[in-house]
């Protein structure tokens, strides 16, 4: 689909009022994944910091963002992306200081742009100073900080998470002599959540942080924090007793910061970390799920997988919001699909095996459907008219290629292409010396894919991503409104209303938006079945034309185009009765909705 073209050259000095006061910002927030290490590099070292972020604040303000999620940057060898801590409350050198940190919150805040981090509790790097206590002291005061055992038995129902370089959940240590529980890599010693000495140590991680002036965290690894023997050590009930009580001590002392949870779980078990009104535990919480389906609807074009699965997804507590992604740091996980779902998908989408990693595949958005512009902008299209606040992955916005042949899921992280210049204009440093080499494939070389030359021209993916947001941004319906699945006629069109109905709790404008996609590489015909909405005119979102009405038994016929889609907004009368001219826009009820 083609946006209408805009200015030719970006602004990017726009100056934000600064943050509104919002409770329910999260809900309606785009989120942007942005690794510090990879994203511009000030300090000419080869690795990205944070005065280089804070000199590509303007940039992201102008895409749209309203909130960066940074993945840990806290002192850590670096065997697993900065996952590995070994000092909750240092930065990286190479990252500036926490001076610059806090500068970066007040920055990006000035420009109406919140910040979250990511926070690795269930796990440390055996660099950790408590876990060198732990070793050397198994009588002194971090002695029970970790998970020791003279043997292997214990916890042999959890199952090993990184199968592609870990054989079992337990290490042995030669200097305590015993084995250390570990649910990644051998050298993350799991913290022991069971000492009420870790819990009040964690807790002051997340004061320390929240005292910086943070928006929120992602509890990284959240579902295995205790372990009890005879369970797959997943989910147990001390695990949602402790993030209750943590909730209540950010809700306390914090109010109106976030935790999102990152819990790679069914449905089912996901929905329990929002806790209950009553008791409640993450305020958001990522769908696994739902991502991979989008995927395999891609290539099955077929709408069923991503139908079943929005029926599987039972109902969150008011106030809560689901996270979507399609692609983060991590490998493109398949632990949510079924046993022949993932062999179809790693036969679509991984055919050489350096693309995978673990039970998943460690490619970016743009490769992984082969520079596809019509289903690049299809799965954004989805992601933004679901259910859910979008969490989108830094350089997905310009459709940067991945390095399978660099390691693990450093395929993916490699640095923000800015220019055609010297290392992507990511930094001045010899190439040499950069942390990751750039991106110089044939198809995704740095020389034509990158932010400068996509401002350049206004029918380019990133104008066409920072276009879409603003659409997005502008009805409420898609970050607070009900999802309600419309049955078509096509089994290769997809259709759901958003609706956000009379009275809602935020004020906002009511509104119903019809999303409807076409998952098929040919053009496809489907009649909607809208039995609530019969006779109403629609009004396509993104233009403001006038559509051909829902008829008068409830049905709409619709032509899409190759891997086309509209948002259409559904009018409170029907269109005959409205002139094609400017309108206010219509006021509905609601009432067939039951509201
Ligand atoms: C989380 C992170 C992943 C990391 C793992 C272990 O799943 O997303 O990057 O490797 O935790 O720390």
């Amino acid at each position: 689909m083609a946006f209408p073209h805009t200015n030719s050259a970006p602004q990017f000095n726009l100056n934000a009022p600064g943050l509104a006061h919002d409770p329910h910002w999260y809900r309606k927030a785009v989120f942007y994944e942005v690794l510090v290490q990879s994203f511009a590099d000030a300090n000419e070292d080869g690795a990205g910091d944070f005065s280089g972020l804070i000199s590509r604040l303007d940039y992201l303000q102008w895409l749209g963002i309203d909130c960066l999620w940074l993945p840990p940057f806290f002192d850590s060898p670096q065997l697993d992306g900065g996952y590995d801590v070994r000092d909750f409350t240092a930065v990286m050198e190479t990252y500036g200081t926490i001076l610059d940190f806090k500068s970066l919150v007040t920055q990006a805040h000035e420009r109406g742009m919140r910040i979250i981090i990511d926070l690795p509790i269930n796990h440390t790097s055996d660099q950790h100073p408590w876990f060198k206590a732990s070793r050397e002291h198994p009588d002194g005061p971090f002695g029970d900080y970790y998970m020791w055992s003279d043997t292997t038995d214990l916890y042999q129902d959890a199952r090993v998470i990184f199968v592609d370089t870990e054989e079992s959940n337990w290490t042995f240590d030669p200097i305590r002599r015993q084995f250390f529980w570990h649910r990644f890599f051998g050298h993350q010693p799991d913290l022991n959540f069971a000492n009420p000495a870790v819990r009040d140590a964690i807790f002051n991680v997340v004061r320390f942080w929240m005292e910086q002036g943070i928006d929120g965290f992602r509890a990284d690894a959240i579902p295995y924090l205790f372990a009890e023997d005879g369970t797959n050590c997943e989910n147990l009930p001390p695990t949602h007793q402790f993030l209750q009580d943590l909730r209540a001590m950010v809700d306390a002392e914090f109010p109106g910061r976030v935790i999102i949870a990152e819990a790679n779980q069914m449905p089912h078990e996901v929905v329990d970390y929002f806790g209950t009104e009553e008791n409640p535990e993450c305020h958001m919480a990522f769908h696994f799920p739902i991502m991979p389906r989008l995927y395999y609807a891609l290539r099955d074009q077929k709408a069923a997988p991503i139908v079943e699965t929005m029926a599987n997804t039972p109902s969150i507590p008011r106030g809560a919001q689901w996270g979507t992604f399609l692609r983060n740091h991590d490998e493109l996980t398949l632990e949510m699909v079924t046993p022949s779902e993932r062999e179809a998908m790693l036969g679509w989408y991984a055919p050489d095996s350096r693309m995978r990693a673990n039970i998943g595949i460690r490619r970016r958005l743009a490769p992984l459907l082969d520079n596809s512009r019509a289903e690049i902008e299809l799965i954004n299209a989805l992601l933004l008219a679901l259910p859910g606040s979008p969490f989108l992955y830094y350089g997905d916005e310009i459709g940067m290629g991945d390095n399978i042949w660099l390691d693990d899921r450093d395929a993916s992280r490699t640095p923000m292409q800015w220019n055609p210049d010297r290392n992507a204009g990511f930094s001045n440093a010899d190439p040499g010396k950069l942390f990751l080499p750039v991106v110089q494939s044939l198809v995704y070389h740095y020389n034509h894919v990158n932010v400068e030359a996509q401002t350049a021209h206004t029918s380019s993916l990133l104008h066409w991503n920072k276009q879409i947001l603003k659409v997005r941004k502008a009805h409420p319906a898609f970050g607070l409104g009900r999802y309600d699945n419309v049955e078509t006629s096509h089994e290769s069109v997809l259709a759901f209303l958003r609706v956000l109905p009379v009275g809602n709790a935020e004020g906002e404008a009511p509104e119903i938006i019809l999303c409807v996609f076409n998952l098929s590489q040919h053009p496809s015909a489907a009649t909607l079945n809208l039995p609530g909405l019969a006779g109403r005119g629609l009004r396509d979102v993104f233009g403001g034309d006038i559509f051909p009405g829902i008829d008068d038994g409830g049905h709409l016929t619709l032509t899409l185009g190759s891997y086309d889609f509209f948002w259409l907004r559904v009018r409170s009368q029907s269109s005959n009765a409205l002139s094609t001219q400017t309108q206010a826009l219509p006021v509905i009820d609601g009432s067939e909705f039951g509201y």
